[in-house]
Order: C-alpha cells, then sequence, then structure tokens
C-alpha cells in the first residue's frame, strides 16, 4: 500500500485545551493557542501513570508502538539503539528489582528498556571487514542515548494515542552490568531507560503535573536567566500539584537533592566505568 504524505490537524476540544494548558502552566498559561491539534492536545494531556490495571497490551499494539518508535528521527540514519520487551513476570520482577524496585514496573504488562545499541553497527564493521574505532568515543555514545531517548518519545507518545500510560524509568542504569546480564545485552549495549506501559488504573491519582513557565524555558535568539522569582512562583504551583496528590512541596529541594553530590547521584556516579565494561569506553 503507498500513503501519501499527510498532516494530522483536527481541531480539538477547546475547553479540554484550556483545562490541559491550565493545569500545565496555572496564572502563566498562555491564552490561546491557535495551533494546537489533536497531536498537540495529547501530548498536553501527559502524565506519567504508576497505577495499572491487570488489562494486558497486546502484541499487536507493542508493534505499533515499536513502528512508531522506530520512525522517529535517527542520526545519520544510524539507527544506533534497540528496544528489550519484556512480559514475563520473573524477569520483569528481576529488571524491577535492578531498577530502584519500582512496583509499578512489576503491574506493567509491559516493560520496555530502550538501549544505546552500537552492537550491531559493529557487527556490521566486522560483516565488512572494517574498522570501527569511531564507536569508542564519547560522540558515538552520546549519539546512541540521544538517538534512544528520541525513540522512546515517540513510542510514549504512540502508547498514550491508544489509551495507555506510561512511565519512564531511568534507574535501568542504578545496576546496568545486571542489568545488561538479565536482558543479555551484547557488548556495545547499554539501558538507557525502561518504559513501563498499561492500562491506567482508575485510582492513579497522577494529573498533568505543572511545568516551567514556557518563557523560562523558551529563549528567543539568546538565553536569558530567569529570575530567581520565577523559581520561588514554580515551587508554589508545584507545591500546590503535590499538595492535590497528598504531599505538598517544592520543587527546588527535588532539585537540589538530586545534585548536591556524588552520592545524590544513587550510585550512578560511575557512569564511565560502566559504559566502559559496557564495551562503550566514551573516550
Ligand atoms: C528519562 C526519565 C527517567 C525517569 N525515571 C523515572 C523512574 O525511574 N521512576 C519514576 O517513577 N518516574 C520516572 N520518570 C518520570 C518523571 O518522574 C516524570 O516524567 C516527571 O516527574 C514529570 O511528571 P509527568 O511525567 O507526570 O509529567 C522518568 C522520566 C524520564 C524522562
Amino acid at each position: 500500500m503507498t500513503t501519501s504524505p499527510s498532516t494530522t490537524s483536527t481541531t480539538p476540544d477547546a475547553d479540554a485545551i484550556d483545562e490541559s494548558l491550565g493545569a500545565r502552566y496555572g496564572d502563566a498559561a498562555p491564552d490561546t493557542i491557535e495551533s494546537v491539534n489533536d497531536v498537540i492536545a495529547l501530548q498536553l494531556r501527559h502524565r506519567s501513570v504508576r497505577q495499572f490495571t491487570s488489562e494486558d497490551v497486546s502484541d499487536d499494539a507493542v508493534t505499533a508502538i515499536v513502528a512508531a518508535a522506530q520512525s522517529a528521527s535517527t542520526s545519520s540514519n544510524m539507527q544506533s539503539w534497540s528496544v528489550i520487551e519484556i512480559r514475563d513476570p520473573e524477569r520483569k520482577a528481576a529488571a524491577s528489582e535492578l531498577a530502584g524496585d519500582q512496583e509499578f514496573i512489576r503491574q506493567a504488562p509491559v516493560f520496555l528498556v530502550f538501549i544505546a545499541d552500537w552492537a550491531r553497527n559493529r557487527a556490521i564493521a566486522k560483516h565488512h571487514d572494517q574498522p570501527d574505532a569511531g564507536i569508542d568515543y564519547l560522540e558515538s555514545t552520546l549519539v546512541s542515548f540521544v538517538d534512544a531517548g528520541v525513540a522512546a518519545q515517540n513510542a510514549a507518545i504512540a502508547a498514550e494515542s491508544l489509551g495507555l500510560g506510561i512511565t519512564y524509568v531511568g534507574s535501568v542504569r542504578n545496576n546496568p552490568i545486571a542489568l545488561s546480564e538479565l536482558l543479555e545485552l551484547p557488548a556495545g549495549a547499554f539501558p538507557v531507560a525502561g518504559m513501563a506501559i498499561g492500562h491506567p488504573h482508575p485510582d492513579d491519582a497522577a494529573r498533568v503535573k505543572p511545568r516551567l513557565p514556557q518563557d523560562i524555558v523558551r529563549h528567543r535568539e539568546t538565553y536569558t536567566t530567569p529570575a530567581d522569582s520565577a523559581i520561588d512562583a514554580y515551587d508554589d504551583a508545584l507545591s500546590a500539584y503535590y499538595a492535590s496528590q497528598g504531599s505538598a512541596r517544592p520543587w527546588s529541594p527535588t532539585v537540589l537533592a538530586r545534585v548536591r553530590d556524588e552520592a545524590s547521584l544513587r550510585g550512578r556516579h560511575v557512569m564511565r566505568e560502566a559504559l566502559e565494561q559496557r564495551g562503550l569506553p566514551s573516550k
């Protein structure tokens, strides 16, 4: 079947868009955005889902999700990423234990692990009897991490468009060596991010979470450092959101706790060594 290029641009419900924008930006919400279509409306509604029903996610749905992921742009078309689909409850439980022991990973019917994958392209070099020393550099590691991240976000949007819920899992990098063994990754392949996917449980209380005002993130032509007061205002907005979730806490302390020192990286301060051990020296 031949398909011609087309753009999806239907007009979604204006009240629903206003609601999402209000939740996302609070008082800093733009008055109107005429360019919001169904795709963007879906993106505006995103929330991480950490409680799933027992309903399965079909193989067909995962095929569509991976096709969407593979349709993302990829650096120099090198496609230097892969994804491991975990459904086996025992392997999922073992992966969860290695990834911060997060219950929602066990609960989700599907756990995808996006992989920075230079093993495949190394094999191409071997097949053609050509050198591949360029893979040993940090730039190549970054390329595959960016590729995996870009693909993962396409997967997230695809899943959400099917009515599924997702939560990313960065903790797959807590124990990257053991997780790589569990998933039987070859040398040159490294876990970047996991994604729990399932049907959102009605009890899941998470809602659209406020983000920084757009004018803090969006710099016109050149960079402008935000005023401390603007960050303070966002602290208040996020605190109010978390209060609705049962535990008010502002944003800045979360950031401070994650950047304070080596210990705040929760074991991930040895990433360079782990990459090297996994065949990605990242020089
Ligand atoms: C790369 C990445 C890693 C993440 N890792 C985790 C994780 O290990 N556990 C978790 O509960 N949430 C994780 N999250 C979800 C974030 O906490 C969440 O996206 C953020 O708090 C914003 O909330 P929202 O997605 O509901 O808007 C991760 C998100 C990203 C993008």
